[in-house]
């Protein structure tokens, strides 16, 4: 035990003196000369990326932990080359066949640029990292993704927009056909899912909303998203009468609201949120609100009020301030201003897989500056 105390301790100790000293390591946390956050810190620097995708896995904080069940010698790399899809009979090739079909861990990539129609909803299963990287990936104009019962997700660099309401329909999921009642219209669904880590996506003008985090889904990072042009941007719990959301809890951290957010950024119900480091360019009706209890952590980020309504928070019943609504180290600008309610910090308790450094509000414009699906240049950086 003593040696191996000693071996980690050496480690470390290199570890330390090589950050610390050698020149070419110390720059690694700035790209285009921008510096970078602590997510993007982790893999950007590496001009060799799509060689090592996934790096990208350990690279996830907050409640999703780090995604190291991703990846290992035993994933499956299966890449996109066909555009189309059938949602009852899936093609090898297609994406649906990868994030559907494929038992165990797979790493899915896109061969070229392209865009998808989806026939019906996208059933992601258990063990899928889906990596947009290095090619303009579209998933618009009619269904999209859900996680529906699946754990070890990663969902990075897609451009997600223009979903539509679907009616009750039947696809091909990870056991079979299986039938799926009606949606809204939701570019991203998670349905009863865990450790599910939603990175660097665009997400814009969709029927619904733009990210649901419904029935008893948990252990969630929300990060590096542009979320833009919609009425309801994010729900957290499923309605007011699923108690089962009461164990909920999500991290949004470095994300970017606007232009055109009306509200929901998000709506939160019963359970618990961190929101962390994000940049709000504008809300119409409120930023961060709820209903039936929830807890919220609002800390260091940067609200840039709209003309009109200037108060970040909304309660549903807005005569109930017993509820936790905390804003710690946030910066308001243009008169932005958050109503406080409840007692006791509503800490996020992070294990130290999930645990990292809140950065100042002043940092938070350049840190999110990278937000959304990144474009890769063909033999070097992110
Ligand atoms: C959520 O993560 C925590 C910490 O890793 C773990 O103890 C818990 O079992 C997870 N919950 C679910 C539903 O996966
Ligand atoms: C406020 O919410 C708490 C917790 O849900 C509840 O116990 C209480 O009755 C509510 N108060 C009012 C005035 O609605």
């Amino acid at each position: 035990m003593a040696s191996q105390y000693c071996l980690v301790f050496i480690t470390v100790i290199i570890l330390f003196c090589s950050l610390s000293l050698n020149p070419s390591l110390a720059k690694t946390t700035k790209v285009h000369g921008l510096k970078m956050n602590v997510i993007d810190g982790c893999w950007r620097w590496n001009p060799n990326w799509r060689s090592h995708r996934q790096q990208l896995a350990i690279c996830s904080i907050g409640f999703a932990g780090k995604m190291s069940n991703n990846i290992g010698k035993d994933v499956i790399n299966y890449e996109v080359t066909d555009p189309s899809d059938n949602a009852l009979d899936p093609k090898p090739g297609t994406l649906r066949y990868g994030a559907t079909m494929i038992k165990g861990k797979k790493w899915i990539t896109f061969q070229r640029d392209m865009k998808i129609k989806l026939e019906k909803p996208l059933l992601i299963s258990s063990f899928t990292a889906i990596d947009g990287r290095g090619a303009s990936v579209h998933i618009a104009g009619n269904a999209c993704l859900r996680v529906f019962r699946a754990t070890n997700v990663i969902i990075h660099g897609l451009r997600i927009h223009h979903c539509r309401s679907q009616p009750p329909t039947s696809v091909m999921g990870p056991d079979g056909i299986m039938s799926l009642g009606g949606v809204d219209g939701d570019a991203i669904r998670l349905v009863t899912a865990s450790k599910v880590w939603i990175d660097h996506n665009t997400l814009y003008e969709c029927e619904d909303g733009l990210l649901d985090v419904t029935r008893g889904s948990t252990n969630v990072t929300i990060s590096n998203n542009w979320f833009r042009d919609q009425d309801k941007v994010m729900l957290l719990g499923h309605d007011d009468g699923y108690f089962r959301d009461k164990s909920m809890e999500v991290t949004v951290v470095y994300n970017h609201f606007g232009p055109n957010c009306n509200q929901r950024m998000p709506r939160i119900r019963h359970g618990y949120a961190h929101v962390v480091n994000n940049l709000y360019k504008e809300w119409s009706q409120y930023a961060i609100g709820g209903s039936m209890n929830p807890s919220v952590k609002s800390e260091a980020n940067l609200f840039i009020a709209p003309k009109q309504n200037k108060e970040v928070t909304w309660r549903k019943d807005s005569n109930n301030f017993s509820w936790k609504f905390y804003s710690k180290g946030d910066i308001f600008e243009n008169g932005a201003s958050f109503i406080q309610s409840g007692v006791g910090g509503a800490k996020p308790h992070y294990n130290n897989q999930q645990s990292f450094k809140v950065v100042d509000a002043k940092s938070v414009r350049s840190l999110t500056r990278a937000s959304g699906a990144l474009t890769c240049t063909k033999k070097s950086r992110c």
